[in-house]
């Protein structure tokens, strides 16, 4: 695992935005396409915000090789100000010249939840071309964690946590009142790269106790990320990181 700790919020999203951009690349040369999982939370739109109107980034995106997934989503129309699908769009994708078809939001918004995580499910197999049991490998995920531990929609003692033989889980979250649907740990921890940011002091504790505290993955699902085989990276800032 690699953390870096920087200084700034401003720092962090940078830093970030560099290694968006080097692992887009490097895939693209590497397999004609780039894949990544995006998520929601506000380090992750000021980064989108970044790699959109920094020329440094957006020149550099090979945004018709790019093809976007999600991370987890809420129960909401696509146009709601809390969907995730919808930050991205304001932040980015209404900037940059992604193909449309190359944009595989979750339809979270299905009244049945459920259904919309088997939904999303069956574009992964498709997508990926998956056989029976094998699992999508993402060249990116991005994820944040919540002063909770939260990662993704993975809430702490909810069945998400447990979840490892679906790729997409349908979460009900007590204490918001609400569905989610999340790609499961499996999956996330079967990516090649996973980007985790986490900012502000109000995370510090749950850092430390994510980081270096006893493993309890129902109390701190952000532990489960430990990928397979791939890079995790933990990008911070200075007051994230100050209890560490
Ligand atoms: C969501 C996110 C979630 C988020 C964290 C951190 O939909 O809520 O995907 O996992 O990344 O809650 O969010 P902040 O960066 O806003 O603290």
């Amino acid at each position: 695992m690699d953390l870096r700790i920087f200084s700034d919020p401003t720092e962090v999203t940078r830093a970030a935005a560099d290694e968006f951009t080097r692992i887009a690349v490097e895939a693209v040369a590497q397999t004609s396409l780039f894949t990544v999982a995006l998520s929601g939370g506000s380090t992750p739109r000021a980064l989108y915000s970044l790699l959109a109107e920094d020329p440094q980034y957006r020149d550099r995106l090979p945004c018709n090789q790019m093809y976007l997934f999600w991370g987890d989503e809420r129960a909401v129309p696509p146009d709601h100000p809390d969907s995730n699908y919808r930050m991205t769009k304001d932040a980015m994708l209404s900037k940059l010249p992604v193909p449309e078809g190359n944009i595989h939001r979750i339809h979270a918004e299905a009244i049945d939840a459920k259904k919309a995580a088997e939904d999303y499910e069956n574009e992964l197999k498709q997508f990926f071309r998956l056989a029976s049991g094998e699992l999508p490998r993402l060249d990116l995920v991005l994820l944040g964690m919540g002063p909770d531990g939260h990662t993704a929609s993975i809430f702490p003692y909810t069945s998400a946590v447990q979840e490892r033989e679906r790729l997409v889980a349908d979460v009900y979250v007590e204490k918001l009142k609400t569905h989610r649907v999340t790609l499961t740990v499996p999956v996330l921890n079967h990516a090649i790269h996973v980007l985790f940011l986490a900012c502000g002091a109000e995370k510090a504790d749950t850092l430390k106790a994510v980081l270096q505290g006893e493993r309890s993955p129902n109390q701190y699902p952000s532990q489960l990320i430990q990928p397979t085989y791939g890079k995790l990276t933990w990008m911070v800032d200075r007051a994230a990181a100050s209890k560490l």
